[in-house]
């Protein structure tokens, strides 16, 4: 099954940009994802094909136009996909979102622009807001192709068996351990003793401890959220290697 992807934006050649190139390039050459864009400026009004308009109440910017992008949308056909608007206000995108968006047909995703979207559009074509941060895109299709990067890695056959460890140690609410590689010396730095013992139960506590540490320093908010049992206190007792 192709995961099916649909971009409604006033650039369409933004995409697929980035997503030509790479896995997600490959992945899309040989037809593991589809990638469509609908321009907005195609359903606009008048000789200007306008898609804007002042906002109601007053006040800076424009507001995306709900009639232009009805009929944007509706020019998709009937779809079991689900609607995206990629929008500051939104729920923030998670891992466990993007497993699911993989996991079905795609995604159909109105890039907004300018103020923001018309609300009724959003409420009459059941719009699902999502998120990629706390901090504001001068449009959301930078967004969009975050979002699909996301999901596309997830794809069967695309990353092959590398994903599955990162996304294991995400997906248990860590962030991933540290990584090093050769020359065994870097600029006096040396490679961690333990990772070169060849003791496979000791290299994977301290990976997990390490995994811990970081998390319980950078996202307190992601550590918290562990049951108590999984918050072991920093630094461990010497000798220490159970995970
Ligand atoms: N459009 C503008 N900023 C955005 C954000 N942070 N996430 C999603 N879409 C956006």
């Amino acid at each position: 099954m192709t995961f099916r992807a649909t971009v409604l934006t006033i650039f369409p050649d933004m995409f697929p940009g980035p997503l030509g190139l790479s896995l997600a390039g490959k992945a899309l050459a040989a037809g593991t994802w589809s990638l469509d864009t609908i321009d907005i400026r195609d359903f606009g009004i008048g000789v200007h094909r306008q898609v804007d308009d002042t906002p109601a109440g007053g006040g800076p910017g424009m507001v995306m136009k709900a009639d232009v992008l009805a009929r944007a949308i509706d020019s998709i056909g009937a779809d079991s996909r689900p609607r995206l608007l990629m929008s500051p206000r939104g729920r923030p995108l998670t891992q466990q979102r993007v497993i699911d968006l993989s996991a079905g047909p795609g995604a159909v995703i109105l890039c907004g622009r300018f103020e923001g979207v018309d609300e009724r559009l959003i409420e009459a074509r059941g719009l699902e807001e999502v998120s990629i941060g706390d901090y504001v895109l001068s449009g959301g299709e930078i967004a969009a192709l975050v979002l699909l990067d996301a999901c596309v890695r997830l794809l069967p056959g695309v990353m092959g068996k590398a994903v599955s460890a990162e996304e294991e140690s995400f997906a248990q609410g860590l962030l991933e351990y540290p990584h090093y590689t050769r020359p065994q010396v870097f600029e006096g730095r040396p490679i961690p003793e333990i990772l070169t013992s060849g003791d496979h139960a000791k290299v994977a506590a301290w990976r997990r401890s390490e995994a811990e540490r970081l998390t319980k320093i950078r996202r307190p908010d992601l550590w918290s959220q562990r049951p108590a049992e999984n918050r072991p206190e920093f630094p461990r007792k010497k000798g220490s290697t159970d995970g």
